[in-house]
């Protein structure tokens, strides 16, 4: 597996690929990889001529300096499990080499960005957006591969890929969960013991929540939601019901139309999120 750390390189190795007719896979993640991280190599791997992953966490997507800081970084851990998952490169840059200096660039996603992660993490959905297009310039994919339990950052990323008209396919693959429902998550490695078995509630909410949806109000399952997660020590930031296109919030469930419920809890002193499409 080719270790890549520069940018010339990394163009060179792709120019050469492409060159040869090759068809490339991008997994573009932040580290500290998980099983659901590998569910997207494998797909990655068999669809593709070459699969390259990118780990590289981004400093411009987080508007928190202490999550920043304490986001788990386990590059020697990560690149071996991709090298057992078959995939053929690994793009990891320093974050010198991806900022000479901060983008002046800044994006606007509209409703999308405003609402949600959006409202609780200002500035987070630019900087995603900024880091994957500078992915996306660099590592010239035909196809990428993101996981639904980022379900905002998906709708984010395929406005960014069709408003701009990057030639990328987008795939969105299923949520990996623990035995116990639990979403995997890079997050989960800083849960305690007491917080991980805390945390499985919060999946086990959503699907309560998404069953007594068209049978009680929204607004009444939003506070049993948060009376419920509450008693298992969790704090709730959101549950919304949006619609599945627009993230547009819905007051009342229509089954007629696609929809989503979304979740942000803090586990202690780690910010969970989740969705269930209903
Ligand atoms: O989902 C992630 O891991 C990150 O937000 C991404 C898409 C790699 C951009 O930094």
């Amino acid at each position: 597996m080719q270790i890549l750390k520069d940018v010339a390189s990394t163009r060179r190795f792709i120019q050469t690929q492409k060159q040869a007719g090759k068809t490339i896979g991008l997994v573009p993640t932040m580290g500290a990889l998980h099983a659901g991280h590998l569910n997207l190599v494998s797909q990655c791997v068999a669809e593709n001529n070459v699969a390259v992953a990118s780990i590289f966490v981004n400093p411009i997507q987080f508007n928190n300096a202490t999550d920043l800081a304490k986001y788990p970084r386990t590059l020697a851990a990560d690149t071996a499990l991709l090298k057992d998952a078959g995939c053929h490169a690994v793009f990891c840059p320093d974050a010198e080499t991806m900022y000479q200096h901060k983008p002046i660039v800044s994006l606007d996603f509209g409703l999308l960005d405003k609402v949600l992660e959006g409202e609780f993490r200002p500035g987070h959905f630019s900087g995603v957006g900024v880091v994957v297009s500078k992915l996306f310039n660099i590592l010239q994919p035909d196809v990428a591969y993101f996981g639904q339990k980022d379900f905002q950052q998906f709708l984010i990323i395929k406005q960014l890929v069709d408003d701009l008209n990057f030639p990328v396919k987008l795939i969105c693959a299923d949520i990996v969960r623990e035995a116990d429902g639990l979403a995997m998550s890079s997050r989960n490695q800083r849960l305690n013991h007491e917080a991980r078995i805390q945390a499985a509630s919060i999946y086990k909410m959503l699907q309560s929540s998404a069953r007594q949806l068209g049978i009680k109000n929204f607004e009444v399952i939003k506070q049993e939601a948060e009376a419920e997660l509450e008693r298992q020590g969790i704090r709730l930031e959101y549950l919304a019901l949006a619609d599945r296109h627009t993230l547009k919030t819905l007051e009342t469930f229509s089954p007629a139309a696609p929809s989503v419920l979304l979740v942000a809890v803090y586990v202690g002193d780690v910010r969970l999120i989740d969705n269930i499409l209903v």
